[in-house]
């Protein structure tokens, strides 16, 4: 039962050291709504490489000039982890990747093709030799600006053998250092997967010089299963996200695959280089900046993944943790849910609180938070850790945002229309409008949008609770679509509707980031 409690860092000479390389800021981002800005980029890459990932995949500079900017910059400021950035097989992508990982003191370009039958004649429309000659010259080109090249078979799992191994080949003799093998489909079983790596370790030549790594997808729920079949047989990278972040059904999940090796080293010889007691952070700040809620029930890191329910359960963690526990919740960071100070407490007890928790704010997001957390406490009877996490993640999230909710009237019950009067904070500016709609919510989604007039569409509106109880403070999501990309915004308060209306108000200014510089009331109109 988590024999191995002590921290696994240290190199252990008889077990062999798994690479962790995080792709929550790539494919993570790729999902649809978990847009992040460039802000959130760097600070879930200063967490990641303070946690010990091994590698960070960037981004995907050639995808757009945000996309690049954030790339170079994470380069510029990472300290220990290697900074990777993806590439098609073109050289203009290559090209462009090399010059965002300039800055890092170690950089890793990625550079992928897929192999399979499906993706050559229908994605691409090439036969194999061409994709064999894709192979050579991309990897070629990645080489001539570093030695740590990443090589992936996009869609592996669904390539002949034959011709996955000529593949592989190829990439290893142009240079290729770490070959990847993706389940880009999620179509994998561990057994099936195990044998691919396994038949690839040994058939391959150069093999035994190459880091062979794993990327598999969530869609039949195996990604964490076919990871760690893969690493028995044979790979020594596993890519994955915090939360399992990813396209579609997401990747494998980061606090998953480091949580499983630790505990269950008695049957996988393996240590990775993680901070476990930062897996609970890394996954509340992802859950922040993307605005995706994290299921209850999500192993580790689920708000309910340490809670016993259960009398039988309750009694038998009490005599004796380990009857029903096999990890410790401190080992993932999880802390007491403490009740923190009331309306009297002081700024001084606040500053300790926040520090406790893992947060330094600037003055000016200090004295603001503080001023909120004051009026929280007056309206709240027990304000836990869980309330400060909400608040001053909402004070970090909206600090650059150019629209802020600065009032709100809502007019609801039984009888007569249901009215809204907002008014909103656009860039210095206070604008005031009353709508009415088919609830309260809808009238303050109204009376935002007359404001700033947009063409998005509401994809999503979920309430959940911070805490227990009627007094507890709700959190609203809002998805937000607009010419096929979405864009997620959250909020908290104590009443609902304030928080649905900072939701959609925080969705809108990540709509306006997305856009550009023009003026809020008229940017969004088009
Ligand atoms: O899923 C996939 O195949 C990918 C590649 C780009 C590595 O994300
Ligand atoms: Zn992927």
């Amino acid at each position: 039962m988590d024999s191995n409690r002590k921290d696994p860092t240290p190199a252990q000479p008889e077990r062999e050291r798994v690479v962790i390389f995080d792709t929550t800021l790539r494919d993570g981002e790729q999902c649809p709504g978990a847009t992040m800005t460039f802000d959130e980029k760097l600070e879930v890459a200063e967490l990641l490489d303070e946690m010990g990932v091994d590698i960070i995949e960037a981004g995907f500079p050639i995808a757009s000039e945000g996309d690049f900017n954030s790339v170079q910059e994470i380069a510029r400021r990472a300290k220990k982890a290697v900074i990777c950035g993806l590439a098609r097989a073109q050289m203009k992508d290559i090209d462009r990747c090399a010059e965002a990982i300039k800055p890092a003191k170690r950089g890793r370009i990625h550079t992928f093709i897929g192999t399979s039958p499906l993706h050559r004649k229908y994605q691409m429309g090439i036969d194999e030799a061409e994709v064999l000659a894709r192979v050579t010259a991309s990897v070629a080109r990645a080489r001539s600006y570093t030695d740590d090249v990443e090589w992936s078979a996009m869609d592996a799992t669904r390539t002949e053998h034959d011709f996955l191994c000529r593949c592989v080949e190829a990439a290893i003799k142009a240079g290729a250092t770490t070959v990847n093998i993706p389940d880009t489909v999620g179509y994998a079983t561990p057994d099936e997967f195990a044998a691919l790596i396994r038949m690839i370790v040994e058939r391959v030549p150069g093999a035994e010089r190459t880091v062979f790594s794993t990327h598999c997808h969530n869609d039949l729920g195996l990604a964490v299963a076919n990871s760690l079949a893969g690493v028995a047989a044979g790979a020594r990278q596993v890519e994955c996200a915090v939360n399992g972040l990813g396209e579609r059904a997401g990747n494998a999940a980061l606090e998953e695959i480091v949580m499983a090796i630790r505990t269950r080293g008695d049957v996988m010889p393996f240590y990775t280089g993680i901070d476990t007691t930062m897996l609970t952070r890394a996954s509340k700040l992802v859950s922040r900046v993307t605005a995706f809620p994290v299921q209850y029930n999500k192993a580790i890191v689920g708000r309910n993944a340490f809670a016993h329910e259960s009398g039988i359960h309750q009694d038998g963690v009490l005599k004796h943790a380990e009857t029903f526990e096999i990890m410790t919740p401190e080992s993932v960071g999880l802390k007491e849910s403490s009740l923190v100070m009331g309306k009297h407490s002081g700024r001084h007890a606040f500053r300790e609180k926040l520090k406790e928790l893992g947060y330094e704010l600037g003055d000016n997001a200090f004295e603001d938070a503080f001023i909120r957390f004051k009026a929280l406490a007056d309206r709240k009877k027990h304000v836990y850790d869980e309330d400060l996490e909400a608040l001053v993640d909402q004070e970090i999230a909206s600090a650059h945002d150019r629209i802020k909710v600065a009032a709100l009237t809502v007019i609801a019950g039984t009888g007569g229309p249901k009215k809204a009067t907002i008014t909103l904070d656009l860039e210095g500016r206070h604008q005031t409008y009353e709508a009415t709609g088919d609830g309260p919510v809808d009238a303050t989604f109204n009376a935002i949008k007359a404001i700033v007039p947009h063409e998005a569409k509401l994809a999503l509106y979920q309430v959940g609770a911070v805490t227990e109880g009627t007094d507890a403070q709700a959190e609203v999501t809002v998805r937000l679509e607009a010419d096929g990309k979405t864009v997620t915004g959250r909020g908290s308060d104590t009443d609902t509707l304030v928080a649905s209306a900072r939701a959609y108000v925080s969705a809108l200014n990540k709509l306006l980031a997305r856009e550009g510089r023009r003026k809020p009331e008229s940017m969004l109109a088009s």
